[in-house]
Protein backbone atom coordinates (compact mmCIF):
# COMPACT_ATOMS: atom_id res chain seq x y z
CA UNK A 1 0.00 0.00 0.00
CA UNK A 2 1.34 3.32 -0.75
CA UNK A 3 -1.48 6.58 -0.05
CA UNK A 4 1.07 9.10 -1.24
CA UNK A 5 -0.31 11.08 -4.58
CA UNK A 6 0.19 10.16 -8.24
CA UNK A 7 1.83 12.95 -9.87
CA UNK A 8 0.44 14.40 -13.67
CA UNK A 9 1.65 16.89 -15.58
CA UNK A 10 1.00 18.67 -19.14
CA UNK A 11 1.78 21.41 -21.04
CA UNK A 12 -1.52 22.65 -20.19
CA UNK A 13 -5.35 21.53 -19.57
CA UNK A 14 -5.19 18.36 -22.06
CA UNK A 15 -3.54 15.85 -19.17
CA UNK A 16 -6.68 16.75 -17.48
CA UNK A 17 -8.32 14.32 -19.98
CA UNK A 18 -6.74 11.15 -18.28
CA UNK A 19 -8.37 12.01 -14.79
CA UNK A 20 -11.77 11.06 -15.08
CA UNK A 21 -10.51 7.21 -16.18
CA UNK A 22 -8.40 7.51 -12.96
CA UNK A 23 -11.15 8.08 -11.08
CA UNK A 24 -13.39 5.79 -12.38
CA UNK A 25 -10.64 2.79 -12.45
CA UNK A 26 -8.95 3.81 -8.81
CA UNK A 27 -11.21 5.94 -6.94
CA UNK A 28 -8.80 5.57 -4.34
CA UNK A 29 -5.79 7.27 -5.58
CA UNK A 30 -4.84 10.78 -5.14
CA UNK A 31 -3.51 12.88 -7.67
CA UNK A 32 -1.27 16.12 -7.90
CA UNK A 33 -1.25 17.95 -11.06
CA UNK A 34 0.44 20.32 -12.91
CA UNK A 35 -0.43 22.38 -16.01
CA UNK A 36 1.94 24.37 -17.54
CA UNK A 37 -0.69 26.61 -18.89
CA UNK A 38 1.83 29.61 -19.03
CA UNK A 39 4.32 27.83 -20.98
CA UNK A 40 1.71 26.21 -23.55
CA UNK A 41 1.62 25.31 -26.19
CA UNK A 42 4.85 22.94 -26.04
CA UNK A 43 4.08 20.91 -29.26
CA UNK A 44 6.01 23.43 -31.75
CA UNK A 45 9.15 24.19 -29.02
CA UNK A 46 12.80 22.95 -29.61
CA UNK A 47 13.19 19.63 -27.63
CA UNK A 48 15.74 21.54 -25.33
CA UNK A 49 13.53 23.69 -24.08
CA UNK A 50 10.59 21.07 -23.90
CA UNK A 51 13.37 19.17 -22.24
CA UNK A 52 14.48 21.95 -19.57
CA UNK A 53 10.43 22.49 -18.21
CA UNK A 54 9.20 19.36 -17.92
CA UNK A 55 12.72 18.91 -15.74
CA UNK A 56 11.72 21.75 -13.95
CA UNK A 57 7.81 20.05 -13.70
CA UNK A 58 9.10 16.71 -12.21
CA UNK A 59 11.78 18.33 -10.11
CA UNK A 60 9.03 19.94 -8.15
CA UNK A 61 6.32 16.81 -8.58
CA UNK A 62 9.21 14.77 -6.74
CA UNK A 63 9.53 17.24 -4.24
CA UNK A 64 6.08 17.21 -3.60
CA UNK A 65 6.66 13.38 -2.53
CA UNK A 66 4.44 11.51 -5.36
CA UNK A 67 4.44 7.93 -5.58
CA UNK A 68 4.69 7.91 -9.42
CA UNK A 69 4.79 10.28 -12.31
CA UNK A 70 2.55 10.16 -15.64
CA UNK A 71 3.78 12.47 -17.99
CA UNK A 72 0.23 12.98 -19.51
CA UNK A 73 1.58 15.20 -22.60
CA UNK A 74 2.63 13.22 -25.35
CA UNK A 75 5.13 15.93 -26.69
CA UNK A 76 6.76 15.81 -23.73
CA UNK A 77 6.83 11.76 -23.80
CA UNK A 78 8.34 12.00 -27.31
CA UNK A 79 10.68 14.10 -26.50
CA UNK A 80 12.63 13.34 -22.96
CA UNK A 81 11.04 9.95 -21.31
CA UNK A 82 14.48 8.48 -20.99
CA UNK A 83 15.90 10.99 -19.96
CA UNK A 84 13.15 11.79 -17.17
CA UNK A 85 13.89 7.71 -15.67
CA UNK A 86 17.84 8.95 -16.20
CA UNK A 87 17.01 11.74 -13.42
CA UNK A 88 14.76 10.54 -11.11
CA UNK A 89 15.65 6.28 -11.35
CA UNK A 90 13.58 5.93 -7.66
CA UNK A 91 10.54 6.71 -9.28
CA UNK A 92 8.09 5.10 -11.80
CA UNK A 93 7.56 7.48 -14.91
CA UNK A 94 5.21 6.37 -16.78
CA UNK A 95 4.60 8.15 -20.38
CA UNK A 96 1.56 8.19 -22.06
CA UNK A 97 2.54 6.88 -25.79
CA UNK A 98 3.79 3.42 -25.10
CA UNK A 99 1.00 2.12 -23.72
CA UNK A 100 -1.48 3.07 -26.24
CA UNK A 101 0.99 2.12 -28.81
CA UNK A 102 1.38 -1.34 -27.59
CA UNK A 103 -2.22 -1.98 -27.68
CA UNK A 104 -3.01 -0.35 -31.28
CA UNK A 105 -0.10 -3.33 -32.16
CA UNK A 106 -1.65 -5.92 -30.27
CA UNK A 107 -5.79 -5.15 -31.41
CA UNK A 108 -5.42 -3.42 -35.11
CA UNK A 109 -5.79 -6.01 -37.74
CA UNK A 110 -2.99 -6.68 -39.98
CA UNK A 111 -2.99 -4.60 -42.97
CA UNK A 112 -5.02 -1.58 -41.23
CA UNK A 113 -4.75 1.95 -42.44
CA UNK A 114 -3.86 3.93 -38.62
CA UNK A 115 -3.22 7.76 -38.89
CA UNK A 116 -1.71 9.74 -35.58
CA UNK A 117 -2.01 12.91 -35.52
CA UNK A 118 -0.48 15.11 -32.72
CA UNK A 119 2.10 18.30 -32.30
CA UNK A 120 4.62 19.01 -34.50
CA UNK A 121 7.04 17.84 -32.32
CA UNK A 122 5.38 13.99 -31.44
CA UNK A 123 4.83 13.93 -35.45
CA UNK A 124 8.55 14.78 -36.01
CA UNK A 125 9.73 12.74 -33.61
CA UNK A 126 8.09 9.42 -35.40
CA UNK A 127 7.21 8.53 -31.14
CA UNK A 128 4.10 6.32 -32.33
CA UNK A 129 5.40 4.69 -35.28
CA UNK A 130 8.55 3.87 -33.69
CA UNK A 131 6.68 2.70 -30.78
CA UNK A 132 3.80 0.60 -32.68
CA UNK A 133 6.75 -0.86 -35.07
CA UNK A 134 8.46 -2.52 -32.21
CA UNK A 135 5.17 -4.61 -31.75
CA UNK A 136 3.93 -4.78 -34.98
CA UNK A 137 4.99 -4.18 -38.28
CA UNK A 138 1.81 -5.45 -40.48
CA UNK A 139 0.04 -1.82 -40.08
CA UNK A 140 0.11 1.08 -42.42
CA UNK A 141 0.80 3.99 -40.41
CA UNK A 142 0.59 7.71 -41.36
CA UNK A 143 1.38 10.65 -39.37
CA UNK A 144 0.42 14.00 -39.45
CA UNK A 145 0.77 17.33 -37.23
CA UNK A 146 -2.29 19.14 -36.61
CA UNK A 147 -0.68 22.22 -34.58
CA UNK A 148 -3.91 24.81 -34.37
CA UNK A 149 -5.69 22.69 -32.01
CA UNK A 150 -3.71 22.87 -28.90
CA UNK A 151 -4.27 27.15 -29.10
CA UNK A 152 -7.70 26.33 -29.64
CA UNK A 153 -8.49 23.93 -26.81
CA UNK A 154 -6.34 25.95 -24.39
CA UNK A 155 -8.94 29.02 -25.43
CA UNK A 156 -12.70 26.98 -25.23
CA UNK A 157 -13.18 26.57 -28.98
CA UNK A 158 -14.35 22.85 -29.00
CA UNK A 159 -18.08 22.28 -30.17
CA UNK A 160 -18.26 25.27 -32.79
CA UNK A 161 -17.69 25.31 -36.15
CA UNK A 162 -14.56 26.91 -36.01
CA UNK A 163 -13.29 24.04 -34.79
CA UNK A 164 -14.74 21.67 -36.83
CA UNK A 165 -13.41 23.87 -39.87
CA UNK A 166 -10.38 23.31 -38.05
CA UNK A 167 -10.17 19.63 -38.19
CA UNK A 168 -11.46 19.44 -41.60
CA UNK A 169 -8.93 21.48 -42.84
CA UNK A 170 -6.20 19.06 -41.40
CA UNK A 171 -7.80 15.47 -41.32
CA UNK A 172 -9.75 15.72 -44.40
CA UNK A 173 -6.95 14.81 -47.17
CA UNK A 174 -4.81 13.20 -43.96
CA UNK A 175 -8.33 10.47 -43.69
CA UNK A 176 -9.56 10.51 -47.22
CA UNK A 177 -6.22 10.10 -49.18
CA UNK A 178 -5.26 7.28 -46.85
CA UNK A 179 -8.06 5.87 -46.54
CA UNK A 180 -7.87 5.69 -42.42
CA UNK A 181 -10.12 3.20 -40.57
CA UNK A 182 -8.52 4.18 -37.11
CA UNK A 183 -6.74 7.22 -35.84
CA UNK A 184 -4.82 7.58 -32.75
CA UNK A 185 -4.95 10.96 -30.71
CA UNK A 186 -1.68 11.51 -30.24
CA UNK A 187 -1.97 14.75 -27.97
CA UNK A 188 -3.83 14.77 -24.28
CA UNK A 189 -5.94 17.52 -25.71
CA UNK A 190 -7.47 15.93 -28.63
CA UNK A 191 -9.66 14.06 -27.04
CA UNK A 192 -11.86 17.51 -26.13
CA UNK A 193 -12.55 17.25 -29.84
CA UNK A 194 -13.39 13.46 -30.04
CA UNK A 195 -16.98 14.29 -30.08
CA UNK A 196 -16.58 16.09 -33.71
CA UNK A 197 -14.21 14.14 -35.13
CA UNK A 198 -16.01 11.00 -34.41
CA UNK A 199 -19.06 13.66 -35.68
CA UNK A 200 -17.15 13.79 -39.02
CA UNK A 201 -15.67 10.88 -39.95
CA UNK A 202 -18.08 7.85 -38.56
CA UNK A 203 -16.24 5.29 -39.81
CA UNK A 204 -13.59 6.03 -38.55
CA UNK A 205 -12.25 4.43 -34.62
CA UNK A 206 -10.83 6.60 -32.18
CA UNK A 207 -7.88 5.46 -30.16
CA UNK A 208 -7.87 7.63 -27.12
CA UNK A 209 -4.41 7.55 -25.24
CA UNK A 210 -5.80 9.20 -22.31
CA UNK A 211 -7.69 6.34 -21.51
CA UNK A 212 -4.97 3.43 -21.98
CA UNK A 213 -2.75 5.06 -19.79
CA UNK A 214 -4.83 4.09 -16.61
CA UNK A 215 -4.43 0.29 -17.31
CA UNK A 216 -1.00 0.75 -17.19
CA UNK A 217 -1.06 2.89 -14.20
CA UNK A 218 -2.97 0.58 -12.94
CA UNK A 219 -0.90 -2.45 -13.41
CA UNK A 220 2.24 -0.88 -12.01
CA UNK A 221 0.53 0.35 -8.78
CA UNK A 222 -0.65 -3.28 -8.26
CA UNK A 223 2.69 -5.19 -9.14
CA UNK A 224 4.93 -3.45 -7.01
CA UNK A 225 2.01 -3.38 -4.38
CA UNK A 226 1.91 0.60 -4.45
CA UNK A 227 -2.21 0.73 -4.85
CA UNK A 228 -4.02 3.53 -2.40
CA UNK A 229 -6.19 2.73 0.56
CA UNK A 230 -8.16 5.18 2.12
CA UNK A 231 -5.81 7.86 1.61
CA UNK A 232 -6.93 11.50 2.97
CA UNK A 233 -4.98 13.54 0.93
CA UNK A 234 -6.69 16.25 -1.44
CA UNK A 235 -6.33 16.20 -4.85
CA UNK A 236 -4.11 18.93 -5.84
CA UNK A 237 -4.44 20.73 -9.15
CA UNK A 238 -1.68 23.59 -10.16
CA UNK A 239 -1.32 25.86 -12.92
CA UNK A 240 1.32 28.25 -13.80
CA UNK A 241 -1.01 30.60 -15.38
CA UNK A 242 -4.79 29.63 -14.14
CA UNK A 243 -7.00 30.19 -16.86
CA UNK A 244 -10.66 30.31 -17.06
CA UNK A 245 -10.86 27.41 -19.16
CA UNK A 246 -8.55 25.46 -16.71
CA UNK A 247 -10.60 26.22 -14.05
CA UNK A 248 -13.78 24.89 -15.68
CA UNK A 249 -12.27 22.20 -16.64
CA UNK A 250 -11.67 20.95 -13.00
CA UNK A 251 -15.07 22.51 -12.42
CA UNK A 252 -16.76 19.78 -14.91
CA UNK A 253 -14.41 16.80 -13.75
CA UNK A 254 -15.30 17.39 -10.02
CA UNK A 255 -18.61 18.19 -10.80
CA UNK A 256 -20.41 15.95 -7.86
CA UNK A 257 -17.60 16.14 -5.53
CA UNK A 258 -17.02 19.93 -4.54
CA UNK A 259 -15.25 19.47 -1.60
CA UNK A 260 -12.41 16.96 -3.10
CA UNK A 261 -9.84 19.27 -4.87
CA UNK A 262 -7.25 22.31 -4.57
CA UNK A 263 -6.76 24.31 -7.34
CA UNK A 264 -3.12 26.49 -6.72
CA UNK A 265 -1.34 29.28 -8.97
CA UNK A 266 2.61 28.24 -9.33
CA UNK A 267 4.78 29.52 -11.60
CA UNK A 268 8.53 29.04 -12.09
CA UNK A 269 10.88 31.50 -12.59
CA UNK A 270 13.85 31.44 -15.53
CA UNK A 271 16.02 29.53 -13.28
CA UNK A 272 13.64 26.94 -11.93
CA UNK A 273 13.07 28.02 -8.86
CA UNK A 274 9.63 27.79 -7.26
CA UNK A 275 7.66 30.75 -6.45
N1 LIG B 1 -1.16 17.85 -24.41
C1 LIG B 1 0.11 17.91 -25.08
C2 LIG B 1 0.43 16.65 -25.82
O1 LIG B 1 -0.11 15.63 -25.46
C3 LIG B 1 0.37 19.18 -25.54
C4 LIG B 1 0.61 19.88 -26.53
C5 LIG B 1 1.20 21.24 -26.61
O2 LIG B 1 1.39 21.88 -25.59
O3 LIG B 1 1.46 21.61 -27.74
O4 LIG B 1 1.22 16.63 -26.73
Amino acid sequence: MDNRPIGFFDSGLGGLTCIPYLMKELPEEKIIYFGDTARTPYGSKATNTIRNFSMEIADFLVKSDVKMIVIACNTVSATCVDELRERFPEIPIVGIIEPAAKKVAETCQTGSNVGIIGTKVTIAAHAYKDSISKYNNFLNIFESPCPAFVPLIEEGITENEIMDLTIKYYMDGFVNDNELDTVILGCTHYPLIKKNIARIYPGLTVIDPSSIVVSRIHHLLEDNDMLAVDSDFTNLFYASDLSENFLNMIEHIFEEEEEDKKVKFLNFDLEGEVK
